[in-house]
This record gives C-alpha cells, sequence and structure tokens, in this order.
C-alpha cells in the first residue's frame, strides 16, 4: 500500500469479525510505533498488549463495554509515564557517552541539567515558582514556558499519541484495523494494568479484522481550506 493507501485503509472499526492479530504483527507494530518523534527522545510510553482473558474481559467493561471494544480480539493499552523521566535522562546520557548518538556538551547539559530543572516538581509548587520565572524572562526574550506538571503531561500525551498513531498506521500497513478509544474508565483500566499513579492511559486501542458493517458510514472530513490556512 502507499501512504496514501494505508491512511485511507484506516479507520476506526467499531465491530470485528474475531479473527485474532498474530503476537509477531502486534509486536512489530510496536517496533515501528517507537520510531514515532517524541519529546526530548524521553520516551516517555509504554505498550500493554493485553492477553489474559480475565484482564481482557476487565478491559472491555472499564471501556464501558462499547462495541469497539466488546467485538474485539486484541488490545493494547498505551501509557504515558512520565515518572520515568529521570530513567530516560539516564539512558539518554549513557547513550551519548557511549558515542551512540553524535551529541556534544549540549547534549550532556540538555539531558543532566536542562530537562531536570523542567521536569523537576514538589507537589506542583516548583512547577507554579518555574511558570513565573519563564513568565518574567519571556518579557524580555522568548523562552519556554511549558514548564508545569500540567504542562509536562500534555507533552508525554503529545508524544505518546504520536505513538499511537504511527502503530495504528503500522497496523493498517499489515492488513488489520483498529479502534483509539478514550471512552473508558481511567481509574479501572489503571488498576487493570496496574500502573502507578503518575502512569496515565493516553489510549486503548483495539485491534482485529473488520467486518464490513464494522465501519460506520462514509468518512467524513472538514474541506482543507476550513483548516488549512498561509500565514
Ligand atoms: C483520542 C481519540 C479517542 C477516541 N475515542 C473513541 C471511543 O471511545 N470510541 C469510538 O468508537 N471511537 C473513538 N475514537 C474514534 C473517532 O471517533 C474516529 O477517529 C473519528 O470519528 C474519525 O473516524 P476514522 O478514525 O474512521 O477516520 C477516538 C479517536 C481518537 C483519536
Amino acid at each position: 500500500m502507499t501512504f496514501r493507501e494505508i491512511l485511507e485503509f484506516r479507520r476506526s472499526t467499531r465491530i470485528y469479525d474475531g479473527t485474532p492479530v498474530p503476537n509477531e504483527i502486534i509486536q512489530s507494530a510496536v517496533d515501528d510505533a517507537i520510531l514515532a518523534p517524541n519529546s526530548s527522545n524521553l520516551q516517555l510510553w509504554e505498550f500493554y498488549h493485553v492477553i489474559d482473558s480475565e484482564k481482557k474481559k476487565a478491559l472491555i467493561e472499564a471501556c464501558l463495554g462499547q462495541s469497539a471494544a466488546r467485538t474485539a480480539p486484541n488490545f493494547m493499552v498505551i501509557v504515558t509515564r512520565r515518572d520515568k523521566w529521570r530513567d530516560r535522562c539516564k539512558s539518554n546520557l549513557e547513550a551519548i557517552k557511549k558515542g551512540d548518538r553524535a551529541m556534544s556538551q549540549t547534549g550532556i547539559d540538555y539531558y543532566s541539567k536542562l530537562l531536570p530543572f523542567i521536569y523537576t516538581d514538589f507537589f506542583g509548587i516548583f512547577g507554579v515558582f518555574k511558570k513565573i520565572l519563564m513568565t518574567l524572562i519571556g518579557w524580555k526574550k522568548p523562552i519556554y514556558k511549558e514548564v508545569s506538571a500540567n504542562d509536562i503531561r500534555v507533552t508525554a500525551h503529545k508524544s505518546v499519541g504520536l505513538g499511537a498513531q504511527t502503530f495504528m498506521l503500522s497496523m493498517a500497513s499489515k492488513g488489520y484495523d483498529t479502534c483509539p478509544m478514550e471512552g473508558f474508565d481511567s481509574k479501572r483500566v489503571r488498576k487493570i494494568l496496574n500502573l502507578p499513579k503518575k502512569a496515565e492511559i493516553n489510549m486503548v486501542i483495539s485491534c482485529g479484522k473488520r467486518k464490513p458493517e464494522g465501519i460506520f458510514g462514509e468518512r467524513y472530513r472538514l474541506p482543507l481550506e476550513d483548516v488549512y490556512f498561509e500565514v
């Protein structure tokens, strides 16, 4: 398939035919997904392929019983792990030092000073202080202002969303269907996966093979001129 054909093939599938997706297809789609661009290359994502039948049953319930979940043979839950920023700074630093990545002192400073400044918080208090500081500096010169705990949550979800889309496009390229879902009870999904408090569910993605009636109607998109602007 061409890239355009993959995009056209990928439709949110609400009724699957029951054909299970082989493990290697899912794993290879995750292997594609982790090539997605992500903020500071911190890779604050985790991919949970739910295979346990009891967990699947609980997940369908946590997805409010919607048909995209109820009829799906496979599930991928994609999670943000902003709590892992220290580990990921460390592994980036190790990669730089090993020479795996062409980076200079700037890279070392980035992961050992700048990112710790941005990511460190103390019950949200330091975040507020940083926000005020950045706003003050920002009066004089352009400066990055997304430094509060909430900003960091958004940053993590942006990156993980790109991973999720790459996963779905990869699945489409292999002839498999998906449905991204945000209609779920996050507390229950977190419990099923046994996630720590700071992990957040970005998307639950059901996977399988569509039934023809599993695609609800023609695709509708706004015309390009409504969303594309040259400035
Ligand atoms: C973040 C996100 C959450 C979504 N949540 C649900 C959902 O809970 N249930 C569902 O059936 N579809 C869900 N969708 C699918 C959208 O409804 C769908 O992408 C949109 O209608 C466009 O259709 P298409 O994906 O076939 O192009 C979600 C999509 C995204 C990106």
